[in-house]
């Protein structure tokens, strides 16, 4: 038994890319073990889950995998979306609709753009009516005139389409996923309280320089994620937000597992694999901080309470001993692979 241990009521996951078919099977205990419940991305590559059917199908084939889960069911909106759709995926059990803009990461909504969703608000307005809560990713990928936006700067872009929204359909909850930027966390803040965020852990360990060169050349795929990390003085915002007891922030991975041959070359898909890593390196963070006291609620209550889930009964005890992170999981790439942490799950 370690000397120092930590133990807190099992985490919420509200943002877990758990893919299907061979990777499913391969990620989802990593994800299971720790998490009960978790908010399950339907970003599926060239199948995204956007309708009830698919929805059903999706959530038996996760259960079949592990029927010990919970998985609480999001539903992507894309082209194919309309108020009747909404109404049958709900009835179908989807608690979360969820928004990639086109281009902007893996499984973005094709010719679907932040933009474009002031021309969607009928269908905010119904996922309201309905209770679902509205997750999305903001960033923005390129201009009004088309012009690309540099990688570092596209969720400060996404920050006046967060503002329309707000205003175009008060009273939405919606959740701005894995917030990147001092600004932001800013906007987070301002906003009225159906708008919460969430934080990952990589955000509060990588800068710009782990992932790009001066030019936004990627430099290191392994470390490449959407929105890509930046620099120190955003890297210190996301620790304050996350260590400060804010229940407006809270944990989300966004753990995206790709296989290896994905992560290297010259375009790696954008996500990584963090659901082994992420509880060590989150205890280790609030330790840095001294805020450790609120480790529980950021992963265990301000999720759930914003859901409207239940926080889990069970326990998780983190105990301090080193160990070397593998270098991957039977060919997917892990956050962190090779280097040793301080802390593990016991
Ligand atoms: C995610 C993925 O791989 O599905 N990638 C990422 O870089 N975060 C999608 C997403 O959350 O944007
Ligand atoms: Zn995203
Ligand atoms: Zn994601």
């Amino acid at each position: 038994m370690s000397q120092n241990e930590i133990t807190i009521r099992k985490p919420f996951d509200p943002h877990a890319h758990l893919r299907s078919g061979q990777m499913l099977r391969k990620v989802l205990s990593y994800t299971s073990c720790i998490f009960p419940r978790a908010v399950v991305m339907g970003n599926l590559e060239n199948d995204p889950v956007d309708n009830a059917k698919r929805l059903v199908a999706y959530r038996d084939e996760i259960l079949k995998a592990d029927p010990g889960f919970e998985p609480v069911m999001s539903v992507m909106l894309t082209r194919n979306t309309t108020v009747e759709s909404l109404d049958a995926c709900w009835k179908a059990g989807a608690k979360v609709l969820k928004f990639i803009p086109g281009g902007v990461s893996t499984g973005g909504a094709e010719g679907l753009d932040l933009p474009d969703l002031k021309f969607q608000t009928h269908l905010l307005k119904k996922a309201r009516n309905l209770g679902m809560i509205f997750s999305c990713h903001f960033e923005l990928a390129s201009d009004e005139n088309g012009a690309a936006i540099p990688k570092g700067r596209q969720e400060y872009w996404a920050i006046g389409y967060l503002k329309e929204i707000i205003r175009a359909v008060p009273g939405l909850k919606i959740v701005v996923e894995h917030v990147s930027s001092e600004e932001m966390i800013e906007a987070v803040l301002e906003a009225p309280l159906n708008v919460a965020a969430t934080l990952t852990a990589h955000h509060a360990i990588l800068t710009v320089d782990d992932v790009l060169d001066s030019r936004e050349n990627i430099i290191n795929g392994l470390n490449y994620c959407k929105p890509v990390a930046k620099d120190i003085r955003d890297r210190h915002a996301v620790r304050l937000a996350m260590t400060g007891g804010n229940p407006k922030f809270f944990f989300g991975s966004d753990s995206a597992p790709h296989p290896l041959d994905r992560k290297l070359g010259s375009e790696p898909a954008a996500g990584i694999f963090t659901a082994p890593v992420a509880l060590p390196l989150l205890c280790k963070i609030f330790i840095e901080e001294n805020g450790i006291g609120w480790l529980e609620n950021f992963v265990s209550v301000y999720g759930p309470q914003f859901y409207g889930l239940p926080v889990s009964e069970g326990t998780l005890t983190l105990g301090e001993e080193p160990w070397e992170v593998p270098f991957d999981l039977d060919g997917v790439p892990i956050f962190m692979g090779g280097k040793k942490l301080q802390w593990k799950v016991m």
